[in-house]
C-alpha cells in the first residue's frame, strides 16, 4: 500500500496531468506542486465546466483537500492572486485551510517577466519560445542567491531593501541593454504590500506539513509541471525550462526523501505535441499535424500558441519512464486518434545511418535523428463513452498494448475525453 504518487509528464508537456491529478485527488488528502511556475497550464473539465490552473494545485476543486505550493516552485504573486480570485468567483473555496504556500518559494518579480520577454525578443528567430512568464530569470536569481522569497513578504522593510538592491542591476539591464523604461522601487513596494497583506496568511514551511501529513497516514499527490523532455538537466538543452520536472525533483522541490517516493505515474499523450522551439523528431509539419491539432484542440493553455503535433515517440517516453522509475502510464487523448486510417509509433531513431534508441544529449544530433516507425491499424468511432477496455475497438487496444510494451510500463489510466468521467481506470493507486 503506497501513500504517495508523483505525477510527471513524459513528453514535452500538456499530456493531461491536470485531469489525472484531479481524478486521483478523490482518494488523496493533499496535492503538492514541487517545481515550475505559471508556465504550467493544467486543464480540468468538471461537470462541463473548464478550469485552467497555472499555480494552484489541481486538487483544489475537491472540497476538503489541501493544496501545497512547495519551495521548488517560483511564484508570480499577481498571477496567483488572480487565480485565487477567479476560483473564488466560481464558488471554489480557496483559504488558508486548503492552500499553503512555502515561505521558501521564490517570487517571480515584474523585472523577471520583462527580462524573459526582452531576451526572447532580442533572440528573434533563435528564440527558445518561452512562455514569457519570467520563469528562467526567477530561477537564475535563485541560483545567484539574489532572489526574493515569499517568506520575505513578512518583513516589508527587509523586502524593500532587497528589492532596491535588485533594481539597481535589473534597471541597468532593462533600460541600458533593452531600451525599456526602468521600474520604480515605489511600484515594487506598493505591490509587495498587497502581496504581503493577502498572501501572508497562507505562508508556512510546506515540507513540515508534508511530514506531518505522512505521519498521520494521509495520501499525497505530487503534481509535476512541464515534462522530462523540458528538464533543465535531462531535456533538449537549451530548449528546456529552468526547473527539473522529472520525478526525482520532488525530493528537492518538496522535501520528500527519495526512499519515501511511493509511486511514479508517467503521463503519455497518445501522440506527441510540443509548444516552443527545439528538436521534435516525429513532428508532422503537414496536413496530419494540422488534423491532430484541430481534433486534439492543441493550443497552449498558458499562451494560446498552436502546439506542434506529431506521432507518438516511444524513444522519448521510454527515456522518461527510465529516468523517473515510472511504475505506470496514464495514456491520454486516445479519442483524438480515432478516424486515422493508420497509426505510427517511433520505436528508435537513425542517427547518421546508425540505429539508436535514446534521445541524444546534443541537440544538433537530435535534429539529425530520423524516426523509424512501426505502423499499426487505425480505429474509428466515438471512444468517449468507453469505461472499460472491452468498450474500446480491438485496434485501439492493440495500439495501447504496443505503446505500453515499447514505453516500458503498463497503463493505469486510459483517458478518452477531457472530462473527469471520460476515463478507464486499470490500476487504483490508493
Ligand atoms: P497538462 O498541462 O499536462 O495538465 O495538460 P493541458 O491541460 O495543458 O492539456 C491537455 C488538454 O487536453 C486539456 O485541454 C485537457 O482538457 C484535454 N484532455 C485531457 N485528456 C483528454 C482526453 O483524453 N481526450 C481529449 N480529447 N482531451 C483531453
Ligand atoms: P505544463 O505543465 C508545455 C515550454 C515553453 C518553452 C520552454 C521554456 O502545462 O505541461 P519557460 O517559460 O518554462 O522558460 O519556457 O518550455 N513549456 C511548456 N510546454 N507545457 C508546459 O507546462 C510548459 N511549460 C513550459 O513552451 O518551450
Ligand atoms: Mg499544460
Amino acid at each position: 500500500m503506497i501513500n504517495n504518487v508523483v505525477i510527471i509528464g513524459s513528453q514535452w508537456g500538456d499530456e493531461g496531468k491536470g485531469k489525472i491529478v484531479d481524478i486521483l485527488t478523490e482518494k488523496a488528502d493533499m496535492v503538492v506542486r514541487f517545481q515550475g511556475g505559471n508556465n504550467a497550464g493544467h486543464t480540468l473539465v468538471v461537470g462541463g465546466e473548464t478550469y485552467a490552473l497555472h499555480l494552484v494545485p489541481s486538487g483544489i476543486l475537491h472540497p476538503g483537500k489541501k493544496g501545497l505550493i512547495a519551495g521548488g516552485v517560483v511564484v508570480d504573486p499577481d498571477v496567483l492572486l488572480e487565480e485565487m480570485d477567479k476560483l473564488q468567483a466560481r464558488g471554489v473555496a480557496v483559504a488558508p485551510d486548503n492552500l499553503m504556500l512555502s515561505e521558501r518559494a521564490h517570487i517571480i518579480m515584474p523585472y523577471h517577466r520583462l527580462l524573459d520577454q526582452a531576451r526572447e525578443g532580442r533572440r528573434g528567430e533563435e528564440r527558445l519560445g518561452t512562455t514569457g512568464r519570467g520563469i528562467g530569470p526567477a530561477y537564475e536569481d535563485k541560483a545567484a542567491r539574489v532572489g526574493l522569497r515569499l517568506g520575505d513578504l513578512r518583513d516589508l522593510v527587509f523586502f524593500r531593501d532587497q528589492a532596491a538592491r535588485a533594481l539597481t542591476e535589473k534597471n541597468h539591464l532593462l533600460s541600458g541593454l533593452y531600451g525599456l523604461p526602468p521600474l520604480t522601487l515605489e511600484d515594487l513596494a506598493a505591490r509587495a504590500e498587497v502581496w504581503s497583506r493577502r498572501l501572508a496568511p497562507y505562508l508556512g514551511d510546506t515540507w513540515l506539513a508534508i511530514q506531518a501529513a505522512l505521519a498521520r497516514g494521509e495520501k499525497l499527490l505530487f503534481e509535476g509541471a512541464q515534462a522530462v523532455q523540458l528538464d533543465l538537466d535531462h531535456g533538449s538543452y537549451p530548449y528546456v525550462t529552468s526547473s527539473n520536472p522529472l520525478a526525482g525533483s520532488v525530493a528537492v522541490g518538496a522535501g520528500l526523501a527519495p526512499r519515501l517516493i511511493g509511486g511514479v505515474l508517467a503521463l503519455v499523450k497518445a501522440y506527441s505535441t510540443r509548444v516552443g522551439a527545439g528538436p521534435f523528431p516525429t513532428e508532422q509539419d503537414n496536413d496530419l499535424g494540422l488534423e491532430l491539432r484541430r481534433k486534439g484542440a492543441e493550443f497552449g493553455t498558458t499562451t494560446g500558441r498552436p502546439r506542434r503535433c506529431g506521432w507518438l515517440d516511444a524513444v522519448v517516453v521510454r527515456h522518461s519512464v527510465k529516468l523517473c522509475g515510472a511504475d505506470h502510464l496514464a495514456i491520454t487523448k486516445l479519442d483524438v486518434l480515432a478516424g486515422l486510417p493508420e497509426l505510427k509509433i517511433a520505436t528508435h531513431y537513425l542517427l547518421d545511418g546508425e540505429k539508436i534508441d535514446f534521445f541524444p544529449a546534443d541537440i544538433r544530433a537530435a535534429e539529425r535523428c530520423r524516426p523509424v516507425y512501426e505502423t499499426l491499424p487505425g480505429f474509428e468511432g466515438d471512444l468517449s463513452r468507453a469505461r472499460k477496455m472491452a468498450d474500446l475497438p480491438a485496434a485501439a487496444r492493440r495500439y495501447l498494448d504496443r505503446l505500453s510494451e515499447l514505453c516500458g510500463a503498463p497503463p493505469a489510466f486510459i483517458s478518452v475525453g477531457p472530462g473527469r468521467e471520460e476515463t478507464i481506470t486499470l490500476h487504483d493507486y490508493f
